[in-house]
């Protein structure tokens, strides 16, 4: 096996074998660059037909975060047998299937080669192509899983446990960074302020559920960088804004809920308008809402509301496609299939990489 780590792998999706012939038939996606086996298979024609999800987030809560040698362990249990199940879900043996897409970065090293050396061998046995997917194009369009997709041009919020990112999307595999994170990420800065607010793992999820019951304006923060000019984002200092407010109200009756929500508040104020400066500076009208925190209740009735108000229109996808998933893989790679696009025969990695390097394609 060979790992390929950062700029060197830039150029996964023009490492070709040159093969102009369309993909036809379904294609099976595998996701492993974290804590979540996820199998999907999708047709171009047809759309999605099957998707199967394992999440490992019992097996590291024990730990308050993902431990990545018992990640990547957990994969190689679960992988074959999902892919089994998601098969029989379809109603289709291997023999149907016309190419295998896997997540080849960015992610856990480990993990990512569990999900690559399976998916890669097995198209190999089955003498199909095989293409790496870039895990943040996954997130970028998963959208297009849902009826009525969004058609680029379009501004993307891409929010996850790892990134906060505004991208410009002309067209697919056509990406410009209009925004990121300084320091941690959107996903992160949930996760950290609930675990500092003695929540379980994982913690963004459990602190929005806590913030429903929470009462609106009693704990103000600021809303980072929102002040000054620029789509960068930084949520660092918000943690540390909520952990004073913690330590100095943590025996009030309600506080906790009360500050989740004026935290979740905090957040989704800055996203919105960060949103709405990105779709005012690229003159676009289509936004697309991407990544965990794109499950978030608040953000989506927030940015609807927005869209009413102001004339553009804002494309999520469900809940369950915003967080990992094999589906957004699946549907990712089938496109780059379809454009002839392919993978040697190599096993291949790239735990850090720049989605701004993708190939356009179509
Ligand atoms: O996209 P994702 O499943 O994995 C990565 O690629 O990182 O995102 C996971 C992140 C975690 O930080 C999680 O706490 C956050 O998304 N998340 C949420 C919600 N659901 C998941 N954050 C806020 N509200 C939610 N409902
Ligand atoms: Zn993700």
């Amino acid at each position: 096996m060979i790992a390929h780590t950062g700029r060197r792998a830039a150029h996964f999706n023009v490492n070709t074998e040159s093969n102009a012939i369309p993909v036809l038939r379904p294609v099976l996606g595998v996701e492993t660059s974290c804590d979540e086996t996820g199998v999907a298979v999708y047709d171009v024609r047809g759309g999605l037909l099957a998707h199967t999800l394992y999440s490992q987030i019992k097996m590291h809560a024990d730990y308050g975060g993902v431990v990545p040698e018992l990640a990547s362990r957990d994969h190689v249990r679960k992988l074959l047998p999902l892919i089994r199940e998601t098969l029989r879900k379809a109603g289709m043996s291997l023999r149907d299937l016309g190419g295998v897409a896997y997540t080849s970065g960015p992610g856990l090293v480990g993990a990512l080669l569990v999900g690559a050396a399976c998916a890669r061998s097995l198209a190999w046995a089955l003498d199909v192509p095989a293409i790496g997917v870039h895990h943040m194009e996954g997130h970028l369009l998963a959208p297009m899983l849902e009826a009525d997709p969004p058609e680029p041009p379009y501004v993307a919020l891409l929010v996850s446990g790892g990134h906060s990112m505004l991208i410009e999307v002309s067209g697919i595999g056509a990406y410009r960074l209009l925004g990121d994170t300084l320091d941690d990420a959107a996903g992160e800065a949930f996760d950290k302020t609930a675990k500092l607010m003695g929540l379980p793992y994982p913690g963004g999820p459990a602190l929005a559920k806590l913030a429903e019951s929470g009462e609106p304006g009693r704990f103000k923060f600021s809303r980072p960088m929102t002040d000054r000019p620029g789509l960068d984002f930084s949520f660092s200092g918000l943690k540390t804004q909520v952990l004073l407010a913690y330590q100095a109200n943590a025996q009030a009756p309600g506080a906790k809920a009360d500050i989740a929500r004026g935290f979740e508040e905090a957040i989704v104020d800055t996203l919105a308008i960060k949103c709405r400066r990105a779709l005012a500076q690229t003159g676009a009208r289509r936004l697309v809402i991407a990544g965990g925190v794109g499950a978030n209740k608040r953000l989506r009735a927030q940015l609807a509301e927005a869209a009413e108000r102001e004339g553009f229109r804002v494309y999520f996808p469900r809940p369950e496609f915003c967080t990992d998933n094999g589906a957004m893989i699946a549907l990712a790679g089938a496109l780059r299939l379809e454009a002839g696009l392919r993978e040697g025969p190599q096993i291949k990695v790239a735990p850090r990489w720049d989605l701004e390097s993708l190939a356009a394609i179509g």
